[in-house]
């Protein structure tokens, strides 16, 4: 490990830029045993000097002149968090040619105008990444570009607009108007400044025209996507669809067909029983088959300050542990610096919390279970769902099946030795643990 910071210059401190300030300033000692190095932000620029931010700012300058931050001498990765093709596509070549590594969360800009910036970069020998361009937090053009680099693509299909999603399952589910709904995910971060690239298609496209190129190796066009938006789609379509067992998504398809492509962006039906069309609200997945993996599905936050800050932080990583200078291992074997690995005390079982269920097999006679409830009650396990079903004809013994709430593993194993010993049951008590996976 080195003192030396890596120095960013951000351009941009919204919705996106904001949240990768708090990600990189709460997660600086992680992020610093992972690269090698600290990451300091040395400047950032907003248009409005005095406007509320979501993010510290006292610790790095602050500018309204963009220009000054990809200029600034002490910057080695240039963030572009400001969005729009002008200015951004200006700023992002100046820092390229400045000979600054840069990170962009921009499909727009990367859609409309990557073909010309990565010849930039290659000709100045920089970087160019954009993780967080595509479905916000989830990983996808990392998994594509290398994960997947031994398959031919067959097919990518996805849920890429988090706001659309949002509006889709909100009306659906709540039957709220779209007005309404959009107007919550704009106060969320979720949508664009123009919150009709949104749901007419074309972020979604932008997004699918990235997809395409790193999947077949084909140039960014974005004008070649056919693009329907959501803002045409009626509720009672929705209705109908859900009577014949299927639900309706906005999803972004290419599929290479011979030597052709198919690039689509619209309205889907798709059934129901699918993963992909029970990924609700903000949530995106994006379905990638390959011809060696097979169906593969990517699922996350598609949109919201630290979802995609997750995925920006990612390429600045990326690029920082390249500048950190071990080129024989770019990525450490164990993702953190050797000397940056250290051992964590693991819990035993005992230590475990979990909710549980519980199957005891008990003589179907009077009182057995209040003898188990007050077992549990006075070990203050709390219990969520009891059931006992009646004993099959001729038999005196029955199953009941307790779910307990999240409790802590040393007091279930008490209730079950306690369990055991009464007369009444009749076997071991069946332990499984219960995860709901929840926030
Ligand atoms: P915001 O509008 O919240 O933030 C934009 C930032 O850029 C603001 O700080 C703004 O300054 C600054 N800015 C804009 N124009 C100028 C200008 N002309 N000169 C100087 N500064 C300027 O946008 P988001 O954070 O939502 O989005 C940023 C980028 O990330 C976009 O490309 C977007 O598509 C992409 N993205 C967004 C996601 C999200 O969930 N929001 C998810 C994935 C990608 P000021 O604050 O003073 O107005
Ligand atoms: N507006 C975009 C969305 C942001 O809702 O998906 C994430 O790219």
């Amino acid at each position: 490990m080195s003192d030396l910071p890596i120095k960013l210059g951000l351009l941009g401190l919204g919705t996106v830029g904001g949240g990768t300030v708090n990600v990189l300033r709460r997660n600086a000692d992680e992020i610093a045993r992972r690269v090698g190095r600290p990451i300091e932000i040395k400047i950032a620029s907003v248009r409005e000097l005095s406007a509320p931010r979501i993010c510290d700012c006292s610790e790095f300058e602050l500018t309204d002149q963009p220009k000054q931050v990809v200029a600034h001498p002490d910057v080695d990765i240039v963030v572009e968090l400001m969005g729009g093709e002008g200015l951004a596509r200006e700023l992002v070549l100046a820092a390229v040619h400045n000979g600054k590594h840069v990170v962009t969360a921009n499909k727009a800009l990367v859609a409309l105008h990557g073909n010309e910036i990565f010849a930039a970069a290659q000709n100045a020998g920089v970087s160019v990444l954009f993780e967080a361009a595509v479905a916000g937090g989830i990983n996808i053009i990392k998994s594509i570009r290398e994960g997947m680099a031994g398959n031919q693509i067959e097919l990518v299909a996805g849920i890429i607009n988090g706001t659309g999603n949002f509006i889709l399952t909100e009306m659906r589910d709540k039957g709220r108007t779209f007005e309404d709904v959009l107007a919550e995910a704009q106060a969320l971060g979720y949508a664009e400044a123009d919150p009709t690239f949104d749901v007419e298609g074309i972020d979604a496209a932008h997004k699918l025209t990235i997809l395409a190129s790193i999947a077949f190796g084909v140039p960014l066009e974005f004008d070649k996507v056919y693009t329907e938006g959501i803002s045409e789609l009626e509720l009672v379509d929705v209705g109908y669809a859900g009577d014949l067992g299927y639900r309706i998504k906005h999803l972004g398809i290419a599929r290479p067909v011979a030597d052709e492509l198919e690039l689509r962006v619209h309205p889907t039906l798709i059934p129901e029983k699918r993963l992909i069309a029970n990924v609700d609200g903000v949530m995106n997945a994006v379905l990638v088959r390959g011809d060696a993996v097979g169906n593969t599905l990517h699922y996350g936050a598609g949109a919201g300050a630290e979802p995609t800050a997750s995925a920006v932080v990612a390429d600045i990583v990326d690029l920082s542990r390249a500048l950190a200078g071990n080129s024989a291992a770019p990525v450490p074997h164990l993702a953190f610096q050797a000397d940056a690995i250290r051992a964590r005390r693991v819990r035993t079982s005992e230590e475990f919390t979990s909710a549980y269920y519980l199957r005891i097999d008990v003589n179907d006679v009077p009182g057995v279970m209040s003898e188990l409830t007050t077992i549990f009650a006075d070990l203050g396990v709390s219990i969520v769902a009891i059931t006992q079903k009646e004993p099959a004809r001729g038999q005196h013994h029955v199953s009941v099946i307790f779910i307990t709430q999240r409790t802590n593993e040393a007091l279930i194993s008490k209730a079950i030795n306690q369990i055991e010993d009464m007369q009444d049951v009749l076997k071991s008590v069946t332990r499984l643990r219960v995860e709901h996976l929840d926030s």
